[in-house]
């Protein structure tokens, strides 16, 4: 059975993740990579197709990979598919959850259409409106704002 990651922009779940899987000897998926190798650059395909178009791919892709005996790191807006949100119920999910002054410095530079323009304020919008749905697939939630990647990694394996 897989270990689900699910959090906003820059909360860790790439960082956590990979380590995570290699804690427990499992495969590590990152959907946004996977999407990325599938179909080119995140930023690209919001700018040509649109995000409806890349809620499509993403659910298509994120439903592949909980089928998966693997660590899954999720992109930020994939619980907003309700089907989704289905298959989550039945798996280990994690929320990691970070600051608003926490994550500001790690998202600069990134590469996300979604807050291109907007920055900090407009992330702080987007995991509001999202919370209640990270909060309903969440078995376990960890705020990663002042915890290192080691520490977080032995919260989960001891949870899971
Ligand atoms: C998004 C988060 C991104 C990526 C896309 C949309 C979102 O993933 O899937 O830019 O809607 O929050 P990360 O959470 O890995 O940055």
């Amino acid at each position: 059975m897989p270990i689900v990651l699910v959090g906003p922009m820059g909360s860790g779940k790439s960082r956590v993740g990979g380590r995570l899987a290699a804690s427990v000897g499992a495969p590590f998926v990152d959907t946004d990579q996977r999407i990325v190798e599938r179909y080119g650059p995140i930023d690209e395909i919001f700018a040509r197709e649109g995000e409806e178009y890349f809620r499509v791919i993403e659910r298509e892709v994120v439903a592949e990979a909980l089928r998966e005996d693997a660590v899954v790191s999720l992109g930020g807006g994939a619980v907003l598919d309700a089907d989704t949100r289905d298959d989550l119920e039945r798996l280990a999910v994690v929320w990691l959850q970070v600051s608003p002054e926490s994550v500001a410095p790690r998202l600069a530079g990134g590469n996300r259409p979604l807050i291109a323009e907007g920055g900090i304020e407009r992330w702080v919008d987007i995991m509001q409106a999202r919370r209640p749905l990270y909060e309903a697939v969440a078995g376990l939630t960890i705020d990663t704002s002042r915890r290192s990647v080691a520490r977080i990694v032995d919260e989960i394996t001891e949870w899971a």
